[in-house]
């Protein structure tokens, strides 16, 4: 790889870091935090060397499924305080030099949109067409698979209409029409009007779906249940809709998009994110993240497979290595906890395991996206009592499995390694009640470890997970072969040992991870003709190294970065 040869852009040298305003910081006592909350530490976000800050949701919504149900798109949830905290909030974040993206949930919105509360009057309402409907007096519409209906069925009936809307996620999130080119120009005014204030991008949720098969024929069997996902990514005018999107706003601005693409596989994301596509800037995909989880999150035995995750990871690098660019992640939202799910939480293991997790999402090539809390190794809260859960999806799944007679015992197993709300527990400040996220009562249970895991503590204390992933960025800044170099994986088949090269012209830097809780010895001949005996330690996780003439042992959860 040649830099004379690379396009740079802002969007591919910096780290995202995601907020769950949620569950970032109270500043007003009602348990649930708030804008206000994160302007009160934006000093500390900037001092993590991120460069741009993803924001989940803020616009007003009944919160049946945490802001992803929205009921106005031009203002802000009330919970979490008005426009001119925004304002303000995006300002202090431009002041410090962080750019802002922002979720845009056009898939669907609250059935509490006015646009719903139109459309399910009658038929000849002008926002009915804002939705998809199926007549009742052609039957019962064909099967559709839906995430959080408690039937897993997307279609509800509505009276006043006769007729059946659809919901491939809450019976509250009725999906919008995109066929409808009046629905598509309200949408891009509202990206406008996002844009004009002056955010930086919009991270779009489950934006692969806008695009519906016309008529709804029946699926092939092959694609019933989940596997519905791969169609829904599919639909004929998903492209279309993209380009015009770009043509009519994202080309007006200096911006950064990225989708989160449910259905995205190396051997489709290039037509949303190739150069010449003018559609997308980024994707990002869920094939590591499925990696040992079947359907309703339960895991098997592949679940911390590193061949497998080599594999995938690999190809998905090979699939943009000429053309449009990756993006890298372990957790956000939606998922566990990085160091429960990839490494190990137990307490011998869970600090280095968190720093070796941070060397891997900074070091490979693509756009990092950072979940906040993980650079204090936060680890999955683990609930026993179902009655704990707030997460729509961990519930609705439940009550299906109890309902068909599975087994519970499983289910909640499962879940401890996989619910969504192991990510949405509170971020831990310090070891004061509720961990200084809050003097009320938090929306969902803070995590018991925070007396020892918190962001005081680790201030000051130079091995911390965060002074590590200060240090990370910094690195990352100063070595533009991690950004853009090649990457070439080595020991393709060992089962602890992730290792690869990232090469920029004639420099070479040689990551080792050891990713298992055991002590590991490598050949040096393996390692691409990197002498790491005479090398550069760029970043060491572990106070030492052992190296010999021919061989590298590495400690369990071990990361090393050598020139
Ligand atoms: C995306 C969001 C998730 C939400 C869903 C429906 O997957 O990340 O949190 O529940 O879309 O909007
Ligand atoms: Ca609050």
């Amino acid at each position: 790889m040649k830099l004379a040869n690379i396009k740079r852009e802002w969007w591919k040298e910096g780290v995202v870091y995601q907020i769950y305003p949620r569950s970032f910081q109270d500043s007003n006592g009602d348990g649930v935090g708030d804008l206000r909350g994160i302007i009160n530490r934006l000093d500390y976000i900037k001092d993590l060397g991120v460069d741009i800050i993803w924001l989940n949701p803020i616009y007003s919504s009944p919160n049946d499924d945490n802001g992803y149900d929205i009921s106005d798109y031009r203002n802000i949830m009330a919970e979490f305080g008005d426009m001119d905290d925004f304002e303000e909030l995006l300002a202090g974040m431009h002041e410090r030099g962080l750019k802002v993206v922002m979720d845009l949930v056009v898939n669907h919105c609250s059935d509490e949109h006015m646009w719903f509360q139109e459309a399910k009057q009658s038929r000849d309402n002008p926002y009915y067409d804002y939705f998809h409907w199926w007549p009742a007096e052609k039957g019962t519409p064909p099967h559709r698979w839906s995430y959080f209906d408690p039937e897993a069925n997307a279609w509800c009936y509505n009276e006043a209409t006769d007729s059946y809307y659809l919901h491939y996620f809450a019976i509250k999130q009725p999906d919008l029409n995109w066929e409808n080119p009046k629905l598509r120009a309200e949408i891009y005014d509202m990206m406008h009007y996002w844009f004009k204030k002056g955010i930086d991008g919009f991270r779009m949720d489950v934006i692969t779906f806008i695009s519906k098969h016309e008529g709804y024929p029946e699926f092939p069997p092959e694609f019933h249940g989940q596997a519905m996902i791969d169609m829904y990514a599919q639909g004929p005018k998903l492209h279309d809709y993209l380009h015009e999107m770009n043509r009519e706003v994202l080309q007006h601005y200096d911006i950064m998009t990225v989708a989160e693409g449910p259905g995205t596989h190396t051997d489709n994301v290039l037509k949303l994110v190739g150069e010449d596509r003018q559609e997308l800037n980024m994707n990002y995909h869920f094939d590591h993240v499925s990696i040992g989880v079947g359907d309703r999150f339960i895991v098997n035995d592949d679940f911390q497979n590193l061949v497998k995750f080599k594999q995938v990871m690999s190809d998905w690098d090979a699939a943009l290595a000429t053309e449009g660019w990756n993006t890298v992640y372990f957790g956000n939202h939606d998922f566990p906890r990085m160091v429960t799910r990839w490494a190990s939480d137990a307490p011998e293991h869970r600090r280095t395991a968190s720093k070796m997790l941070s060397t891997y999402l900074l070091t490979m090539r693509g756009t990092p996206y950072y979940y906040m809390g993980d650079e204090l190794g936060m680890s999955n809260i683990k609930f026993d009592n179902i009655d704990d859960y707030k997460d729509i999806m961990t519930i609705n799944w439940y009550q299906l499995t109890k309902a068909e007679g599975g087994d519970l015992d499983k289910f909640m197993e499962s879940h401890k390694l996989c619910a969504r709300d192991n990510a949405r527990t509170p971020v831990q400040w310090d070891d004061s009640e509720n961990a200084g996220f809050t003097t009320g009562t938090p929306w969902i249970k803070v995590n018991p470890n925070y007396v020892d895991v918190n962001a005081a503590a680790q201030e000051n204390d130079p091995d911390s997970e965060l002074n590590y992933f200060r240090k990370l960025n910094q690195v990352r800044k100063d070595n533009l072969t991690l950004i853009y170099g090649a990457y070439t994986l080595l020991l393709a088949e060992h089962t602890e040992i992730y290792a690869y090269t990232r090469t920029l012209d004639d420099d070479v830097i040689l990551v080792l991870l050891n990713y298992s809780d055991k002590t590991v010895t490598i050949n040096q001949a393996d390692l691409a003709g990197v002498d790491v005996s005479n090398g550069t330690i760029l970043l060491n996780n572990t106070a030492s190294l052992d190296v010999t003439a021919d061989t590298v042992t590495l400690t369990p959860y071990q990361a090393v970065l050598v020139r």
